[in-house]
């Protein structure tokens, strides 16, 4: 069990050590280090049995740091920046050499963000460096939205958790590069909505299929996967092919007559799609920790936030398609 507590001046000691905090933000919990000390950057791939091919976003106090990181802005980013900081927005711009390449994992472009948790806003504001940090969960799982998670999942790993309750958004950030012309590129969907985006800085292309390699690993296949197997698609049609097995049910807004209720999670009784991004990851856990055989689930709304709820389902999904 690693220490839990709010003391940001024990966390601020830590980190300037170059150990390892968990730190809370509105869309999960990090797993936070120094991103200038590449000592401390490795044990934060260590810790997460991360491939190092995989970079790592850095986080900042407010846009006036960005200077120091970033080498040069396309006004779209300004202006996403400026209406979305601190929040759910991550910005993919050309790097200076002040960032160490096993954060950007050599890439020329790093992932930069402001978060907007009041503690981990004021640590940044005391520390004289930014933090990197990945959400904080073992490679290939659901991401924590509480200190709780944190702890179950990486408690004899991290020095320190910073406790700042349940994250508010629920969803890793959305993720935004440009093209030459300095056009906005989304790379992951997230607490932030399309909509939103392209509402501040016009039409977003789609970047998610652009190369062979995927730019985030957010966009592998099976990310944030539990260790139940989930169905999703029409529920007659997996009742019937699941019959006799121990079936729990992740749902939008109602109950599934004939499952046990403690066997299910709703995600929001009066369809509220950003409650339902609040409450995903936390749902995922608790379904996960009942040990069924197989949970079964639908797609939310297409639509806001609901298009980040299903593309994190359709991950959740795809490494256990079909045990039975
Ligand atoms: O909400 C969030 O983004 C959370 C909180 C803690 O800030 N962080 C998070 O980090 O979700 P992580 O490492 O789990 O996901 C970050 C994604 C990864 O898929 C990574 O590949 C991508 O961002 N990424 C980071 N730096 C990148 C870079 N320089 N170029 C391309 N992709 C990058
Ligand atoms: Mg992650």
């Amino acid at each position: 069990m690693a220490n839990q507590g709010q003391d940001i001046q024990v966390a601020i000691d830590l980190l300037s050590a170059g150990k390892l905090v968990a730190i809370p933000t509105e869309t999960v919990y990090g797993l936070a280090a120094n991103a200038l000390n590449s000592d401390a950057v490795v044990r934060i791939f260590e810790a997460k049995n991360r491939p190092r091919f995989n970079p790592l976003i850095v986080h900042i106090a407010g846009l006036g740091e960005m200077s120091k990181y970033v080498e040069s802005l396309p006004e779209a980013a300004l202006k996403l920046a400026e209406a979305f900081w601190p929040g759910p927005l991550t910005l993919l711009l050309p790097r200076k050499n002040t960032i160490p390449d096993l954060v950007t994992a050599d890439s020329p472009h790093v992932a930069i963000r402001v978060p907007r948790h009041p503690l981990t806003l004021a640590l940044l504001e005391v520390l004289d460096f930014p933090l990197a940090a990945p959400s904080a969960n073992p490679f290939g799982y659901i991401s924590p939205t509480s200190a709780a998670h944190v702890q179950q999942q990486l408690g004899h790993k991290v020095d320190y958790i910073l406790d700042g309750g349940h994250a508010e958004v629920g969803l890793e950030s959305t993720i935004v590069g440009f093209d030459d012309e300095g056009n906005p590129v989304l790379y992951r969907l997230g607490g932030l909505s399309l909509e939103a985006i392209e509402a501040v800085a016009g039409t977003v292309t789609d970047g998610r299929n652009l190369s062979a390699k995927p730019a985030a690993s957010g966009m592998l296949k099976s990310h944030y996967a539990p260790d139940t197997a989930l169905y999703l698609g029409p529920v007659e049609e997996n009742l019937e092919k699941l019959y006799g097995k121990k079936i729990g049910a992740l749902v939008f807004q109602h109950l599934i007559p004939g499952i046990p209720e403690a066997w299910q999670r709703v995600l929001s009784p009066t369809g509220d799609l950003a409650e339902a991004a609040k409450r995903l990851f936390t749902c995922l856990h608790e379904l996960d920790a009942l040990e069924l055989d197989a949970v079964i689930s639908s797609e939310v709304p297409e639509q806001g936030l609901g298009r980040a709820i299903n593309d994190r389902l359709r991950r959740a999904q795809a490494i256990f398609k079909t045990p039975y």
